[in-house]
This record gives structure tokens, sequence and C-alpha cells, in this order.
């Protein structure tokens, strides 16, 4: 199998709502979106921008206390984790995250590294990043 990694330098938030487009634009049934990166580094800004490119209308905003925010407004539904506080996996299997994993919509995790183990290999894993400078935002998707 081969593996494609792209970079992307996201100077702005005009420049995240481009790559969420495409990521929206490509996402299918099913499919993960794993987000890894620092505190502030813009996974929800990210986030923000598939579920836009994907047509929903309600209002999105950091699952950081809910765990899980669901969106059914858009070309496909929209599971958006952010699974920080997670600290054993028992809280994500009594929300059926397995459940969600498996299902047709477009699951988008924030702070997916910590649950790598349980993502599908099929995972579309898209790292942000500082520059060398601490100024400018780097994105690489594999
Ligand atoms: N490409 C960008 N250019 C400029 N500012 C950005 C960009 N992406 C995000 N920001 C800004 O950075 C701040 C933090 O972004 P965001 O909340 O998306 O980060 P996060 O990675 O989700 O943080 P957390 O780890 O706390 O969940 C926000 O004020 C956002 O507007
Ligand atoms: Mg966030």
């Amino acid at each position: 199998m081969t593996r494609m990694k792209k970079t992307h330098l996201l100077k702005t938030e005009e420049e995240t709502r481009k790559l969420g487009g495409q990521l929206a634009c490509a996402a299918r049934p099913g499919d993960v979106i794993a987000l890894v990166g620092d505190l502030g580094v813009g996974k929800t800004t990210l986030a923000k921008a598939i579920a836009a490119a994907l047509g929903i209308t309600e209002d999105v905003t950091s699952p950081t206390f809910t765990l899980l925010c669901q969106y059914e407004t858009g070309r496909l539904p929209l599971y958006h984790f952010d699974v920080y506080r997670v600290h054993e996996e028992d809280e994500l299997f009594e929300i059926g995250f397995q459940e969600y994993l498996n299902g047709e919509g477009l699951c988008v995790i924030e702070w997916a590294d910590l649950v790598k183990a349980l993502l599908p290999p099929e995972t579309l894993w898209v790292h942000l990043t500082w520059d060398a400078t601490g100024t400018e935002r780097i994105c690489t998707v594999e």
C-alpha cells in the first residue's frame, strides 16, 4: 500500500478553510479524519471548516467538554469528537464510539493520537504543527 503525504502551510484561517473544503469534498460515508496537534494549533478551526464545507448549517462548537457533537444537516452526518479529556477507553465505549467509527457519517477526532489504537487503518491522519519560528501553522495529511 502506498502512503501519500501532503504538506500545507496554513498562514491564515482562510487557508484552513480551503483545506477543510478539500477534506470535506473527498470525504465518504464511514471515513475517519484524525486531527493531531498541540493546544491552540487549529484543530477545531479545521473541523469547523470541514463542517461548513459539508453544508452543515448548525453552529459548530468545540466538543472539548461533551466529547462528541453530532451534526445531521450536511451532505454526510458529522461526528466531531474531542478526546482530550478521555481518561479511560470505557468512556468512549459508553457513548458508542465504535458504532460511530463504523457508521455512515464522517468522524473527525481532535487529539486522535490519544486513541490511536482504536482507529481503523484507513484513518486519514492530519497533523498540525508550528513552523520553526512558532508563528505559522503547518499541516501534513497522510
Ligand atoms: N490557520 C490559522 N491562521 C490563523 N489563526 C488560526 C488558524 N487556525 C486557527 N487559528 C486560531 O487559533 C486559535 C485556536 O484555534 P483552535 O481552537 O482551532 O485550536 P485547537 O487546536 O482546536 O485547540 P484545542 O487544543 O484547545 O482544542 C483560534 O483563535 C483560531 O481562530
Ligand atoms: Mg479544539
